[in-house]
């Protein structure tokens, strides 16, 4: 029963940690409205001591909206909408790059929520940061914020052109989150280039200072990893930042993203 959990609020800005449930049995309907609901007071859930399959992982993604299939990335053999997040012992780079974004905003939906399931984890480092964008959107000034309402974003693959609609869609700088109505800053550095209706060149100076203000220390949390821990975030609400600070050592993890759908 979902009385029994324990939910444990990881830092000011975002995140909870929620003990005693199972996700590998199914979850009664009750308990699935609790975890939508405490993902949109938390943006970030940790779920320590889940023992998932893939094919569990991606029913536990529908619950938040519809597997997305990378066009770009190797998915798992055997279940397309699961990814590898690998960095192996000999590897520099990390698989989502040492930057700050929001998962899948090139498409139409976007992503909503993301499910990082731990598998290898290093002893020390490792750990994921998340940044809260409706901390970040509040906390600017009124002439801003309605200036930013105003606008919409080109968001794109990296090395795709905005012609590829596989690569490439608009969205409103601001977005209104479906299930609490709370406004939310929606630019990332990772996939956004320039503000509709002008050219990168023009939009640089305004989004180079959007991309600081909203990853400040007080909108952040830190997450540190276990073997088959289960961390679920919403990406309109939060953006995160994969920590390369554990040379020599492997980190692998399986992640299914799910686009907006309406359900949450
Ligand atoms: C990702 O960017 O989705 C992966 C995050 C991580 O490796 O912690």
């Amino acid at each position: 029963m979902s009385d029994s959990w324990k939910v444990t609020p990881v830092s000011a800005a975002l995140g909870a940690v929620v003990e005693g449930l199972s996700l590998s049995a199914s979850l009664a309907g009750a308990e699935v409205e609790r975890l939508r609901d405490l993902l949109a007071q938390h943006h970030v859930l940790v779920l320590p001591d889940q023992e998932l399959n893939e094919d569990t992982h991606v029913e536990l993604g529908s619950l938040f909206g519809t597997p997305y299939l990378h066009p770009f990335l190797t998915a798992h053999p055997d279940q397309p909408a699961v990814l590898e997040v690998l960095k192996n012992e000999t590897d520099e780079a990390t698989f989502g790059g040492e930057y700050w974004h929001a998962d899948i905003t090139f498409t139409s939906p976007p992503a909503a929520v993301s499910l990082l399931h731990g598998l290898e984890i290093p002893p020390l480092g490792g750990d994921t940061l998340f940044a809260n964008q409706f901390l970040a959107f509040e906390r600017l000034s009124p002439r801003l914020q309605e200036l930013l309402e105003t606008l919409d974003a080109h968001h794109t693959y990296p090395g795709m052109t905005e012609e590829d609609p596989r690569a490439h869609a608009l969205h409103p700088v601001v977005r209104r989150h479906p299930r609490s109505g709370r406004r939310a800053l929606f630019v990332n550095p990772a996939f956004v280039s320039r503000f509709d209706g002008m050219t990168a060149e023009e939009s640089r100076p305004l989004l180079e200072f959007l991309f600081e203000h909203q990853v400040r220390p007080e909108f952040q949390g830190r997450v540190s990893w276990r073997p088959n821990q289960l961390t679920i975030w919403d990406n309109r609400a939060v953006q995160h930042y994969a920590m390369n600070d554990y040379p020599g050592q492997r980190r692998r993890l399986q992640r299914v993203t799910v686009l907006e759908s309406g359900v949450f």
